[in-house]
């Protein structure tokens, strides 16, 4: 595997790559990420992946500091994977200086997520389209974990007219249904066993859904009271439709349940689809 920090080196590697496959993350990589990288290998013999802990997606309180940065052991599975080629800058290559173009997004990334990160999808869309730019990958993979986001580079690029295809890839789990996460190691012990229940959660939403129940208010209501007396704060548990993750209406059947909620410190997310 080929490691660049710099752009001008790493463009050049790339010149005569026909199809690159790219998957951006922001590191400690696990076996969510992994999933990935093994989509895109699947879809092209040039896979590149990055790692950048981008500070534009965090608020001013949020945990930029202390997200965990493994590099070595990321770059040990990414080399077992065989990966091409890693894109590891630093911020002085990505931001020389301030980055004061940022793109303006729309109405759908302020709901959600944005609604309680402000500012978020604007700070990932921003470094999306710069890694874009940089790699110029054919395809890019994004996982269903981060729904929202997905939905947000996809109308980013069918917006803007950029040539790559976005692939989504699906949501990888423990045992017991929590999503992997690179922040379920703040999870405590107590916590942790306690983590699944996000899920359970909405499993259990999805199971109401599919028997007929209509009532969505209603059925967020429950939910967020359930996941309130185990002793969660919920930031948010809605039923969306699929396509536009706008608020999901009675005869709507192409629906995505998404949830983020708090177990004292820490932050989870995470969703369901039901498709027809
Ligand atoms: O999903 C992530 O890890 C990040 O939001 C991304 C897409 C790498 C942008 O920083």
């Amino acid at each position: 595997m080929k490691t660049f920090t710099d752009i001008i080196a790493l463009r050049n590697s790339l010149s005569n790559k026909q199809r690159i496959a790219f998957v951006p993350t922001m590191g400690n990589l696990h076996a969510g990420h992994l999933a990935l990288i093994k989509q895109a290998k699947q879809l092209s013999d040039c896979v590149v992946a990055s790692i950048f802990v981008n500070r534009l997606q965090f608020l001013p309180h949020e945990d930029f500091d202390c997200y965990p940065r493994t590099f070595d052991n990321d770059c040990k599975l990414l080399a077992e994977l065989n990966v091409n080629t890693l894109f590891a800058p630093n911020e002085e290559i990505l931001f020389p200086t301030q980055q004061e173009f940022l793109l303006a997004l729309p109405s759908v990334a302020d709901t959600l997520e944005g609604e309680f990160r402000p500012g978020f999808f604007r700070g990932v869309a921003t470094i999306v389209l710069k890694l874009f730019n940089i790699i110029q990958p054919s395809l890019a993979v994004f996982g269903k974990k981060d729904y929202q986001q997905l939905h947000i580079v996809r109308e980013m690029v069918r917006q803007l007219n950029l040539p790559v295809e976005i692939i989504a890839g699906e949501t990888v789990r423990a045992p017991d249904g929590l999503a992997l996460s690179s922040r379920n190691q703040y999870l405590n012990k107590a916590q942790r066993l306690e983590a699944c229940n996000l899920y359970q959660t909405l499993l259990q939403l999805k199971q109401e859904i599919i028997s007929g129940r209509k009532d969505f208010p209603v059925l967020q209501e429950n939910a967020t009271k359930n996941l309130v007396k185990r002793g969660w704060k919920v930031d948010y548990i809605r039923i969306q439709k699929r396509s536009s993750l706008l608020p999901a209406h009675s005869d709507d059947n192409d629906l995505v349940i998404l949830g983020a909620a708090w177990l004292d410190k820490t932050r989870l997310i995470d969703n369901m689809e039901i498709t027809d």
